[in-house]
């Protein structure tokens, strides 16, 4: 019989085998500093658009000051134990209330991380009689919800309300034989390449087939809709959506997640998620964090005005130049280039030491062979000088790309 650690020491998986060339600089970087538009990596300060701080918030004063405070009056471990048991307040309840209004829904329940709620929350949906149908480019964490899934899953093609409805046809097929329900899930914004999910033909689905919708809006939640309130009130479909879901950790700049729907529902979730029925509370300076982000969400629109003038700005501004950002229709942008991984690579080096700028970067098997996406987060703590120096650079890169310069770099490296 094997040794378990024999595998795992020879075989580090499809990404720990670069670990070696890649560890500190292309995954596990250290970025230094204060969270902003411009920070510290490798001793130099750059341009940095990997952070999903959309609204700013990470390094607001007035965001450091509520959490301090909170820190200072109850410290990091208060309350103890699950919700159910011991780690109920009144201020979970109150930022659930107050999350539930901001996106228009009856109830919500807190969770304490986007991820692991995301997983738990698919589980208690589902019983081994349900379906789920669900988007094929889905994040990780529905993946995994729906591996825990012990009915039919069906996929539907990325985005593709054609596809989504010849699996409805499916799945209804094996919902009927088995006396199930049909759980359809998409995300509001897809984060690696930008496209809103197509919710509003996806509801309109619900007109020809009986099944419940749950949204992944992490991207969305703050960035879209005339409120903030995500890409369900973007598209107007937000009353259609059953099951709304959005992280703090990214337009919240925090940590802790929600979900959101009828009071049924929720009750429902709060008696029948295992990751917060078995798992510590979310502690108090999250929560109360969360209030203090949530209060400048509604009450200060200047800040996503300035996120929006930034997106905008950046994304016409790569058009102009001729990039192809692909079908982005939210803050996410991408930008997608030809060339190999060892080019990408060389390009990415060459983009932090010699152009001021840290981006980060995707490439096969989560995009086609010989595609590379450079994947830009704008926020409202970026500015115009930002976005026209990286546009500039952007376009010195894609010159050197296109005359081979990185093959050339690249090859030299393998030496
Ligand atoms: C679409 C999507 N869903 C869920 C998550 C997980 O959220 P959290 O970071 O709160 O665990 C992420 C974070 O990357 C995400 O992009």
């Amino acid at each position: 019989m094997k040794d378990l650690f024999e595998r795992i020491i020879k075989d580090k998986g499809p990404l720990g085998k670069w670990a070696k060339q890649a560890e500190g600089y292309y995954v596990f970087p250290k970025l230094e500093g204060p969270i902003s538009n411009r920070m510290g990596f490798n001793g130099k300060k750059l341009i940095t658009w990997s952070i999903n701080d959309y609204l700013g918030l990470a390094n607001h004063q007035e965001v450091i000051k509520a959490d301090a405070e909170a820190a200072a009056e109850y410290g990091l471990a208060y309350p103890m134990g699950a919700r159910m048991m011991s780690g109920h307040t009144t201020y979970h309840e109150q930022l659930e209330q107050e999350c539930a209004a901001f996106v228009n829904k009856e109830a919500a329940y807190l969770v304490n991380f986007g991820y692991q709620g995301m997983v738990s929350a698919i589980d208690a949906l589902v019983t081994k009689n349900d379906v789920i149908v669900y988007d094929v480019d889905s994040h990780a964490c529905i993946i995994d919800g729906v591996r825990l899934h012990h009915g039919k899953r069906f996929t539907f093609m990325h985005n593709n309300v054609e596809s989504l409805e010849k699996n409805l046809e499916r799945a209804t097929k094996v919902a009927e034989t088995t006396g199930g329900g049909i759980l359809v899930i998409s995300e509001g914004v897809f984060g690696m390449r930008g496209e809103q999910g197509k919710l509003k033909e996806i509801v309109a689905l619900k007109n020809k087939f009986n099944f419940r919708l749950l949204v992944d809006d992490a991207h969305g939640f703050g960035t879209l809709g005339a409120t903030g309130a995500g890409a369900g009130e973007e598209q107007g479909v937000q009353d259609e959506i059953d099951v709304y879901f959005a992280t703090f950790a990214k337009s919240m700049a925090g940590i802790g997640a929600f979900f959101a729907a009828d009071k049924d529902i929720i009750q429902y979730l709060q008696y029948n998620m295992r990751s917060q029925m078995f798992a510590k509370s979310l502690p108090m300076a999250m929560v109360k964090g969360a209030l203090k982000r949530l209060d400048m969400l509604r009450t200060m629109p200047e800040l996503k005005e300035k996120l929006w003038e930034n997106v905008n700005a950046l994304q016409s501004g790569l058009k102009d130049h001729g990039f192809n950002i692909g079908k982005t229709n939210s803050c996410v942008t991408p930008v997608f280039l030809e060339g190999d991984i060892p080019e990408a690579m060389a390009m990415v080096n060459d983009l932090r030491e010699n152009y001021g700028i840290f981006c980060s970067i995707v490439v096969y098997p989560v995009i086609p062979k010989g595609m590379i996406l450079l994947r830009l987060i704008p926020t409202a703590a970026h500015n115009l000088d930002d976005v026209k120096e990286t546009i500039e650079a952007f376009s010195a890169i894609r010159d050197k790309l296109e005359n081979g310069i990185y093959k050339r770099i690249a090859a030299a490296m393998m030496q």
